[in-house]
């Protein structure tokens, strides 16, 4: 079997764009003693991934590795037989040799993609951040930007059915839209609109901002502070607007201090223990019908570089996967 691999082929120094990758056709190695191949069906295409890029973590003419699910091929581990359905971080490949210590199952109510999408690490992180350091109540409002994004999309509704008057924020008309009458947003603003942000997020929220989870920091941080209620919630989820642009700057959250604001900073990765409850949890919204949750797949391994450069900047809502193959 030949095996399609997407390898880093240079760092993006500064901005990111398709020559920082390469395709790289090789012979499909054999399961050692413990390990799987994993034929992966999808392939999560996260903003962090821009950062490990960047930096040491990951080696140059090395496959970029990054969250997937998939269906076993051939295993070396009498524990996992083949067919069984997988996550896990593999190769951006058709196949990854993985250890199977490294593996999670997939329970058979949760399709692939979404165990690496609203039931998988980004509804916990969505969950962890809107509702525990959150905490929404009915009168409060919650403002979240990169609205209509992944993580976004599902921290906003969650806020929305816990009370909360929500209010959005995105980059596009088609974006503010899709915010207010597919997920359910009380009101969405753009950082690109004809007015600035600012003037946008006073007119949205005339009582001032209760709870911000942020997905994207920088200016429009900036703007979100003026704003801030007494004892306001920040969920510091991620600073998007920063990763392609190392020239941008952290607006200093020191001026909050007399505020009573609290900041969270946290990642999903302290809170995986979480994970069944809370996939579950979403799995029974999602079947309600009381989630919404957008997936956009490009097709072919091939197309993991362009698939990840448009989740950054394009115009795209919900979550991008690459998708290989039929099979869910
Ligand atoms: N803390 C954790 O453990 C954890 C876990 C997972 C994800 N995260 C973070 O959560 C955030 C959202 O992740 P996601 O996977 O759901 O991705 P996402 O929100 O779908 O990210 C892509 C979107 O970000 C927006 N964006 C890009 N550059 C921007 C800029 N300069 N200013 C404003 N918006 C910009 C774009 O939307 P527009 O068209 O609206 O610009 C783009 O479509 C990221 O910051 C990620 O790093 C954190």
């Amino acid at each position: 079997v030949i095996n399609t691999r997407v390898l880093l082929a240079k760092r993006p120094a500064p901005k990111m764009d398709e020559s920082c990758f390469r395709l790289e056709l090789i012979p499909l190695a054999a399961p050692g003693p413990g390990e799987v191949v994993v034929r992966s069906r999808y392939l999560s295409c996260d903003p962090y991934l821009r950062l490990e890029m960047a930096s040491e973590r990951f080696a140059l003419d090395q496959p970029i590795r990054a969250r997937a699910a998939g269906v076993i091929e051939t295993s070396a581990d009498p524990a996992w037989p083949e067919g069984t359905r997988v996550w896990g971080f593999f190769d951006w490949a058709d196949f990854s040799v993985v250890p199977t210590s490294a593996l999670h199952r997939v329970s058979a109510d949760t399709t692939l993609s979404q165990a690496i999408g609203a039931q998988g690490m980004n509804g916990l992180t969505a969950w962890v951040g809107a509702l525990d350091f959150g905490r929404p109540q009915p009168a409060d409002t919650v403002v979240v930007s990169s609205a209509v994004g992944s993580v976004g999309s599902i921290a906003g509704q969650l806020a929305h059915l816990a009370g909360a008057r929500v209010v959005g924020i995105a980059g596009s008309e088609a974006k503010l839209r899709h915010a207010v009458d597919d997920l359910g947003y009380d009101a969405a603003v753009s950082y690109r609109g004809a007015h600035p942000l600012g003037e946008a997020l006073t007119a949205a929220c005339p009582n001032g901002i209760d709870v911000y989870f942020d997905n994207v920091g920088g200016a429009v941080l900036e703007a979100v502070l003026p704003l801030l209620r007494p004892q306001a919630r920040l969920a510091m989820c991620g600073s998007i607007s920063r990763y392609d642009d190392p020239s941008s700057t952290a607006p200093d959250l020191s001026r909050l201090m007399g505020s009573g604001a609290t900041a969270q900073w946290f990642s999903v990765h302290h809170h995986l223990h979480r994970l069944p409850q809370v996939s579950a949890a979403i799995g029974r919204l999602l079947v309600d019908g009381a989630l919404t949750y957008v997936e956009t797949f490009v097709d072919g391994i091939e197309h993991a570089p362009t698939a990840f450069l448009q989740s950054l900047h394009g115009d795209h809502v919900g979550k991008v996967l690459v998708r290989i193959g039929d099979v869910n």
